[in-house]
């Protein structure tokens, strides 16, 4: 009965994983929640009060398809300030979280058993995306210790006359890597030498601890296509706003296939779009960004010097990633990432989401979206299973 496409689609694993640590939660354990994927503050007030204005304004009907043109008009805006680039609002389609727009934006350019690269470690979303598109995800290994860079080098193996994509994705959602200037446009030259297109997903844009984002869409509008949206980077991750900002003809392609598959995302949440990205300096926000800053030099303090355990300090999102494998196997503290998370969860209560659904073995992802004083006492607890087993 099941169709062979969707028969094979793994469950979003660290949405599954929430589920069960929701049952445990339930049943009175008390549990730190370390592997949740989305800002712990409320959705700043002064977009709160913009959505209640919109319902009374009437934004409450169909809008186009690729989004209302008034939110795309500002998403422009955005792209000119953020990423020195103008772009007209038939470049721009909105969709409902920026999982739709990268889900349009493969449909939209994958043909059946094209090959798409993508570094791993990577989020848990982009093989089944691809999968879905009828493509081929080719993953390229990057290493902790080299701060899991992505570079020309590590990529052109995998090239085969099937290559058609690469995927990259800044700040990086397990990593929290943030790559130079300089290995951007390695990147985008590769892409271009070897007639690639990019999808560039900058879904925690504004979530930026060291030095800056480099987009690849500045280097190269025509070949890059960015995603990004609301989500993250203002605390909406219920709201469900997501965007592609791509040249003209992908615009209108994905706009079609949009129009056929969901029509346009929420009115309300569209009417917000434009009041968030202009306030972008807002305080709220601004205590927000700190605060994660804060939480990342608090992890990456109480976590280094830990025999046999590496980590490359997360220079964007609200995620570090412990690699562990020196620590692993039938000798060490417990035979895979997958059996230490559940150790963790266990004897010391806390969740993490385990490497191989970042398609990486022998690491853990903990996120810092979670208050101080949580973090200060998980830390307490990794520390003791690691150093005392
Ligand atoms: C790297 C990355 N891209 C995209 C998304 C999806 O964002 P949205 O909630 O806007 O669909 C996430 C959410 O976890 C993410 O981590």
């Amino acid at each position: 009965m099941i169709s062979q496409r969707v028969r094979t689609i793994q469950p979003s694993a660290t949405l599954s994983l929430n589920a069960k640590l929701q049952d445990l939660i339930r049943n009175g354990s008390e549990i730190l929640n370390l592997s949740v994927g989305e800002p712990d503050f409320p959705t700043p007030e002064f977009i709160r009060e913009r959505a209640k204005q919109a319902i009374d304004e009437g934004w409450t009907r169909y809008t186009a398809a690729s989004g209302h043109i008034e939110a795309r008009q500002a998403i422009c805006r955005h792209i000119a300030r953020t990423r020195k680039i103008e772009v007209e609002p038939s470049q721009v389609v909105i969709s409902s979280g920026a999982k739709q727009s990268l889900s349009q934006c493969l449909l939209s350019l994958v043909d059946p058993a094209d090959e798409v690269l993508l570094g791993a470690p990577h989020w848990v979303s982009y093989p089944e995306l691809i999968r879905l598109a009828d493509g081929v995800p080719v993953t390229v290994k990057t290493d902790s210790k080299d701060g899991h860079r992505l570079t020309p080098e590590l990529l052109e193996p995998h090239l085969t006359p099937r290559t058609t994509g690469l995927i990259l994705n800044e700040p990086g959602n397990p990593t929290g890597t943030v790559s130079s200037a300089d290995d951007i446009a390695a990147l985008v030259e590769f892409a271009r030498a070897n007639d690639l297109w990019i999808i560039s997903d900058e879904i925690y844009e504004s979530l930026i601890h060291d030095g800056e984002l480099h987009s690849p869409f500045s280097v190269d509008p025509q070949r890059v296509s960015l995603i990004s949206g609301l989500s993250k980077s203002f605390s909406m991750t219920g709201w469900r706003i997501g965007w592609t900002v791509c040249n003209e003809a992908q615009a209108a392609a994905m706009g079609r296939l949009q129009s056929q598959n969901s029509a346009n995302p929420c009115s309300v949440s569209q009417a917000c779009i434009a009041t968030a990205l202009e306030h972008h300096d807002h305080p709220e926000l601004l205590s927000m960004y700190e605060t994660f800053r804060v939480r990342r030099d608090l992890l990456v303090e109480g976590l280094s010097g830990i025999p046999g355990v590496h980590f490359s300090v997360p220079g964007g999102a609200f995620y570090i990633f412990l690699d562990l494998s020196e620590r692993l196997g039938s000798t060490g503290i417990a035979l895979d990432a997958e059996a230490f998370a559940v150790r963790l969860l266990e004897e010391k209560g806390v969740a993490v989401v385990p490497g191989p659904a970042f398609g990486s073995e022998g690491a853990i992802r903990i996120s810092f979206a979670r208050p101080e004083a949580e973090l200060r006492i998980a830390i307490t607890r990794i520390r003791e299973l690691l150093c005392e087993s």
